[in-house]
Order: C-alpha cells, then structure tokens, then sequence
C-alpha cells in the first residue's frame, strides 16, 4: 500500500477551508489595536454563552486556568478534597494543586474511559469539597447520578470541558450542567484557537463576578485588587478566531461523528474493542479503541503512513508527580485502559476513502 501521510490532526486543511474569513477576523483585531480583551472577546463570551446554554461565559489563558480559575472561584483550596479521574490530561489534577487542594481519583468505565456517580461516592468523606467529571475524549460522562449526587452531598461540580465543546447530554450542552464548566483552546481541540486559550461557562452570577476579576490581577475596579488574581485573560486575536470558527464548530463536530461512525463500519468484527456512545451526543475529540495488540497496529500504521497516539500512557494516580499522594492506591480499569488504548487520526477534514485505507491497514493486522 503506499504511504498515506495521515497526521492525528491537520490544522492546515481547516485554515485553507476558513482562510478568507479567518484572515479578515485576523486584520480586524489588528486595525483594531484592541489586543487583551476588549469587545472581541467580550463578543466571543456572549456568543459561547449563548451555544452553551449558559448565563455567562469567561475566557482566560488556557484550559488549565479555567479549571483552577472554576476551583478557586468556587472556594475550594487547602485542605480540601476534589474527586476526579485519573485517565485524563495531567491539567485536571494539576489544577486541583494550584488552589493548593488534593486529587482523589476513582477508577473508571471501562466503556466509556469516564468516572462515575458509583466510584465518586465510594470515595467521598468528611473534606471532599467538589467533583471534576472529565467528557473525556468528547464522549459526556453520565451527568444525571452526579449530579444527584452532588447535590445529596453539597459538593461543586465543575465540568472539564476540554474535549467536549458541543457534546451534548439530554439536549443540553455540556458545561452547562454544573456550577462551571472549564474549557480549552488549545488548538487541536474540536473548538481550536491559534494559540492557547480557555474558557469558563457558568450561570452563576457571583461565580461569574469573581472570575472576571480573578482572571485579570483580582481587579475590582480601575486599579483597585480586591484578592490577589492572575493574568489570565483571552486575547482578542483568539476570540477573533474562536468568533468564526464557533459559526462552524456544529458541522466540524458532525464530520468527527460521520468519520467515528465509517471507523465503526470499516472495524466492525475485529478483536477491538470500539468507542462506545453510551451517552449523549459524543463530539470524537478522539476515536480511541482497547486493544491487546497496540505495539503491532502502531507498527503496522505507521508503516502504512499513519499517524496514532497513546491517549494516555499513564494514569495520573501512577504519574512522579501524584504517586506520592496516592500511596499504593490501584485503579485497575484506569490502569488497563491505559495499557491498551489506542487513538487513530480524526478531524472534520479527514476523508471518508482515507478512514477506509486506514480501516484497511488495521484490518491486515489481524
Ligand atoms: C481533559 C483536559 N483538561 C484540561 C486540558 C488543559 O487545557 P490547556 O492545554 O488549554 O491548558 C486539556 C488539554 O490540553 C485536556 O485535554
């Protein structure tokens, strides 16, 4: 077979198709001179609020700050606890240490890679403060018993977004279901900006007061601190971006779902075990399967000139950096997911005859 030439994710393909509005946006923001928020990004949180099904929305620097910005708008810091997965991106617990709280992971669905309400209260005691579900890979976690849940127990809710802009669960988007929902910009995500960028979206007046101040220096009026904030403010060359691709982003999450669902067709019957949709709508940040034979379909695609990723290698509970907090905790579903998932490209660009080709490949491994 020739060489396919197919990367996890072709950020170029996406500009060339967006490129005469992405540019005019682009050089409005520079006639502008308006270039650290400002009314494009004060525009972009409206409309993000609006898609959201949210009051209120607040950009800041990246994903990782929206989630401690979310944390500690919240109240929650030293002392506290904060129940969250270990199969994630290492930012979900880190952002639980930057407010100086503790990560406890539960184990997950093996199903859907995702905690649940079950893990979450076998976990709870006397300082679990809040809980952060992770739509881990795009897929919503099954928000309704957690959402109970947290409200039996007093417990915050903050969604990590990351992954999921425009999954949705019960005809409601995702990150509007608990008291803030974080969100990342980073620029391979379904939303992508260009460069790093983040998102809080809340519908809670005072929660939404505290983090615009909280983003920019604890500001509460010219030059006035009121608490010592960040600078973690959405620049407007961003929310220029972000304004244009939000029109789009519906039909980008569409093609990610047509692709995932050609994947299905194209590996049914194998000895894998494919993405499961047990909730919601799954927006695919990643099309990521189980196998037994991960080494030999790496070998086999790259060989065949396709790119694949190990989303993720190391569960956060068994990662240098939280080991110590984690004593000899064992998470086995975590710990086999990590050991046998593998991601294969997707991207609303991607060709149905290339998902095919790849389809092929994989399929002559077994
Ligand atoms: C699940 C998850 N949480 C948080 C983040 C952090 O986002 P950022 O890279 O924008 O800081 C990411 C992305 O990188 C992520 O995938």
């Amino acid at each position: 077979m020739s060489c396919l030439n197919v990367p996890m994710v072709d950020l170029r393909r996406q500009y060339l198709h967006l490129k005469a509005e992405l540019d005019a946006a682009i050089h409005g923001v520079l006639d502008s001179t308006q270039f650290i928020l400002g009314p494009e990004v004060e525009a972009f949180e409206r409309e993000a609020a609006d898609y959201l099904g949210t009051r209120y929305a607040v950009g800041c620097a990246s994903g990782t700050d929206a989630l401690m910005l979310a944390l500690r708008g919240a109240g929650i810091g030293p002392g506290d606890e904060v129940v969250t997965t270990p199969f994630t991106f290492v930012a979900t617990a880190e952002a639980i240490r930057y407010v100086g709280a503790t990560p406890v992971f539960v184990d997950i669905d093996p199903d859907t890679f995702n905690l649940t309400a079950k893990a979450v209260e076998a976990a709870l005691g006397p300082r679990t403060r809040a809980v952060i579900p992770v739509h881990l890979f795009g897929q919503p976690v099954e928000m309704e018993p957690l959402l109970d849940l947290a409200a039996a127990r007093g417990l915050v809710v903050i969604e990590d977004c990351a992954q999921a802009f425009g999954a949705e669960l019960h005809d409601r988007r995702v990150g509007s279901l608990g008291l803030a929902g974080a969100f990342s910009f980073f620029p391979s995500k379904n939303l992508g900006a260009y460069g790093d960028g983040g998102l809080v979206a809340t519908s809670d007046e005072a929660l939404y007061q505290r983090l615009r101040s909280l983003r920019n220096h604890g500001t509460t009026a010219p030059y006035t601190h009121g608490e010592i904030g960040y600078n973690s403010r959405l620049d407007a060359l961003q929310a220029a971006v972000l304004r244009v691709k939000l029109r789009h982003v519906d039909e980008f999450n569409a093609r990610r779902r047509a692709v995932a669902e050609r994947y299905d067709a194209g590996l049914a019957g194998l000895p894998l075990t494919l993405p499961a949709r047990r909730t919601g709508t799954h927006v695919f940040h990643q099309y990521t399967l189980l196998t037994d034979r991960r080494e030999a379909l790496r070998q086999a695609l790259r060989e065949a000139g396709v790119a694949s990723a190990v989303y993720y290698p190391i569960p956060l509970h068994r990662q240098p950096a939280f080991a110590p907090l984690c004593g000899e905790l064992r998470l086995p579903r975590a710990e086999a997911a990590a050991q046998r998932c593998l991601s294969l490209p997707i991207y609303p660009e991607l060709a149905p005859e290339t998902v095919d080709r790849i389809c092929e490949v994989v399929r002559q491994v077994f």
